[in-house]
């Protein structure tokens, strides 16, 4: 098979992009390892940035997203005992919108069909060829048959365990990494929110945030100890975990309800500088990963993807290379910022295990600023609602 562009990974980035590209009149096809089933069974963060919203409108894919989407015009930040509000919309007119992850990968993938956007699923041992020269392919297994797709490019959109990452030579990659001394247990139930709008705290037990998909269906994580896995916790255990974080603070207290799902995830800063290595170009989790606070891993991979699509129909349209030569300084300004956002608000909301006391009284003189100071909280309130393009 012969395509324009061979996009590796049917996640957000592949599918956003593969759309953007089908858009712009570029052939293209999306490779995928897992099922549909499985990649629409990962659960991940879900509040949207304006960036990430736009690139649904322009794409005509945004129907149940405006309808079941809500939109959320603050979020708070808070300690044991206090809710410091930060009006998102007040401090930068803007908002952003709650709609999961998964829900958008769904509208990508029921809207490929119809725009002959081809989704091969289960592509076993995806390889990628000859990304320094000017005829890239990608090799895969495909029920046991070998299958082979020339590309003039190849996007790597493959997440952080992908193949493509890997395919650019040693010496020519610089990365950057922090790991987090802890990780994020989260439960996901069919329960009302505990709270209108999203609460991170950081209380005397640790971090917690209390998120949503609806209004019928919740989202809460707790910090957790490397060393904990799932069944360490019981669903009865989290829950009373999560009532005595959230039940001073929110306006409903903590409904309990059984899991629809349970995990523990790490917290980790990575970025990969080199985001193209000759026809080859990386965009989201392949790229670059942020802790989850802020849920910034989504809005960066549809930045990512807006700058390559652009860059790729200028290419395919005048043979302007302008745009791929400035992809990746254009795309780790954004990500480097968001990197900066994320670990800021880890750091600030989060009780490190290596911390003592005096650690704690500067998080507590921090939040207590920022819930005096509108200069602190437009910062706070700009980063979260997203940085321009
Ligand atoms: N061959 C083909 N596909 C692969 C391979 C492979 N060898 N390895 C991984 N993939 C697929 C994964 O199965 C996944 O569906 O690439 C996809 C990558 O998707 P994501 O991990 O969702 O990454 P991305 O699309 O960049 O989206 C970034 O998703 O991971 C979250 O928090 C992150 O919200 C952020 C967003
Ligand atoms: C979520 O709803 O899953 C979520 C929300 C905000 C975050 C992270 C995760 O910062």
């Amino acid at each position: 098979m012969k395509t324009q562009v061979a996009i590796v990974g049917a996640g957000p980035s592949g599918l956003l992009l593969g759309h953007l590209l089908k858009r712009a009149g570029i052939d293209c096809v999306v490779v995928e390892r897992q099922s549909r089933d499985y990649v629409l069974g990962r659960i991940r963060a879900g509040v949207l940035e304006t960036v990430t919203t736009d690139l649904m409108i322009r794409l005509g894919i945004d129907a149940r997203m405006r309808a079941e989407g809500l939109i959320e015009e603050g979020f708070n930040l808070a300690t044991d005992d206090r809710l410091i509000r930060i009006d998102i919309t007040a401090l930068t007119g803007r908002h952003v919108m709650v709609y999961g992850q998964t829900e958008l990968t769904r509208d990508l993938m029921d809207a490929a069909p119809n725009r002959d956007l081809p989704i091969v699923f289960e592509a076993n041992d995806v390889a990628l060829h000859d990304i320094d020269g000017d005829a890239p392919y990608l090799t895969y297994a495909k029920d046991g048959v070998a299958q082979r797709i020339d590309a003039q490019f190849i996007a790597g959109c493959d997440g952080f365990h992908g193949p493509s990452r890997r395919a650019i030579p040693a010496g020519a990659v610089r990365e950057f990494e922090r790991e987090y001394p802890f990780g994020w247990l989260g439960i996901l139930a069919d329960v009302p929110p505990c709270h209108p709008e999203l609460i991170y705290a950081n209380t005397a037990r640790g971090f917690a945030l209390a998120s949503m998909r609806s209004t019928t269906r919740s989202r809460y994580y707790i910090q957790v100890p490397l060393t904990d896995r799932v069944e360490d916790w019981s669903e009865d255990r989290l829950w009373d975990e999560l009532a005595q974080r959230f039940d001073p603070l929110s306006k409903y207290g903590v409904t309990h309800g059984p899991a629809l799902e349970m995990s523990i995830a790490p917290l980790r800063s990575y970025v990969f500088e080199t985001m193209r290595h000759g026809r080859l170009f990386l965009a989201g989790d392949s790229a670059h990963i942020v802790p989850p606070t802020g849920a910034k891993g989504l809005n960066l991979a549809a930045s990512d993807v807006a700058y390559l699509a652009d860059a790729l129909a200028a290419f395919f349209a005048s043979g302007d290379e302008v745009g791929l030569v400035g992809y990746q300084a254009r795309a780790l300004a954004r990500i480097w910022k968001a990197e900066r956002f994320s670990w800021y608000l880890t750091k600030l909301m989060h009780r490190f295990p290596e911390d003592g006391a005096f650690e704690h009284r500067m998080q507590a003189a921090e939040l207590d600023y920022v819930a005096s100071s509108r200069a602190m909280q437009t910062a706070i309130a700009e980063n979260y609602v997203g940085l321009p393009l």
